[in-house]
């Protein structure tokens, strides 16, 4: 069993005890920082980067190195596993994800293969074993994936998108191929999250990043049902240590207790939810992360810091809050001002 010489993260996603609030940030490595920006260059795209399991360990490590946080997220992409999926998956510069071969009837849903993580996302893994060998221990290694609907929101309709229409409609005109899909994604997600905790990731988040596009009864038919296979599905333990799983569905705040309820450790919130009604709701089940709106690192750092001390306050002063932001970081951050807000979280919530 080994553990991180900083383990305030892992403490406080079991809500324990922690001398100080832990911070990690959604999207803390990325183009905000220069030394991404070269490492990036070096790689020649975004996928080759993701690719390549040492250049990947290598940013995974950048935001700690700079920053001094207290968790590591693994440096990939949820759309590694439609691409692995045949999808035709190319990054368009201004315009996002766009893939070529979209999914949309019962014959796609049937050629669609369920990725070996041992094999076509071999490298994911290994990027895990790269970027655990590099941190060296220091703090924890977080893994992720997207969930189900997530996941098919993108292979549904070829791209990002602002309707969601595609994929609404193929929920009306024909529920069981979309079904059928959302079943693969799960059974794929669930062989992803535990390939990645077998390689050393020691915690795990999954990002239902379009959750919140669904009405709530779409939400329970469609999103929820698959979150509770894919959280259940998961190991538990390994290595003699116990994995906390986190779920970060945007836009959850009407469904708070069904995310808390799907067996997670942490329910991670947007900067929509209102923390201390959070803390009500759920807060005796589960520890909370978030919540703080990424716009605010475009201010100066008085007014981070004063977000900051006033974000700590609202989740109180019990175990169980882990820092971050409601999203992720905005590429056009300036970097002085995430090192003022990690500063920040640090020094106001000493306890000793
Ligand atoms: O948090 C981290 O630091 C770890 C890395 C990470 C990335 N993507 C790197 C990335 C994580 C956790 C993700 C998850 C992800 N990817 C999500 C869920 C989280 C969220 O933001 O809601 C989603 C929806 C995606 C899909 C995706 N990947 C999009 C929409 C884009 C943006 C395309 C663009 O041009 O802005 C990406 C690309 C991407 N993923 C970048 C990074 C650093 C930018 C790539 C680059 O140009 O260097």
């Amino acid at each position: 069993m080994i553990r991180s010489a900083n383990d305030t993260f892992l403490r406080a996603c079991f809500r324990e005890p922690t001398p100080h609030t832990p911070v990690w940030l959604m999207r803390q490595a990325g183009r905000y920082l220069p030394e991404y920006r070269r490492v990036r260059e070096q790689a020649g795209d975004f996928l080759g980067l993701c690719q390549d399991p040492d250049l990947a360990a290598q940013v995974t490590v950048q935001p700690v190195d700079r920053l001094g946080l207290d968790a590591a997220i693994l440096f990939s992409d949820i759309l590694t596993i439609p691409d692995a999926m045949d999808c035709g998956l190319r990054f368009v510069e201004g315009q996002g994800p766009v893939l070529d071969r979209p999914i949309r009837s019962p014959g796609d849903v049937e050629r669609l293969p369920i990725p070996d993580p041992g094999a076509e996302l071999r490298y994911v893994p290994d990027a895990v074993a790269a970027s655990r060998r590099a941190l060296d221990n220091r703090v924890p290694l977080i893994g992720f994936a997207g969930s189900p609907w997530t996941l098919a929101t993108y292979m549904v309709e070829g791209g990002s998108s602002k309707t969601f229409g595609t994929i609404k409609r193929l929920a009306l005109e024909d529920p069981d191929t979309l079904h059928g899909l959302l079943d693969k994604l799960t059974r794929a997600v669930i062989a992803y999250l535990n390939a990645q905790i077998e390689a050393g990731a020691q915690a795990v988040q999954v990002f239902d990043t379009w959750g919140g596009v669904l009405a709530s009864r779409a939400f329970r038919e469609l999103d929820l049902p698959y979150l509770r296979r894919v959280i259940s599905g998961l190991r538990t333990t390994w290595d003699g240590t116990r994995v906390p799983k986190i779920l970060f569905t945007k836009g959850g705040n009407g469904w708070l207790e069904d995310l808390a309820d799907t067996g997670v450790e942490v329910v991670g919130l947007d900067w929509q939810t209102e923390p201390r009604q959070a803390g009500r709701r759920i807060g005796d089940r589960v520890a909370l992360q978030g919540n703080l709106d990424p716009a605010v690192l475009y201010g100066p750092p008085e007014r981070i810091e004063g977000e900051v001390a006033r974000l700590l306050d609202d989740f109180g002063s019990a175990p169980g809050h882990v820092f971050n932001l409601g999203h992720g970081v905005h590429p056009d951050t300036p970097p002085e001002h995430v090192e003022a807000l990690v500063e920040a979280v640090h020094r106001l919530s000493s306890r000793q």
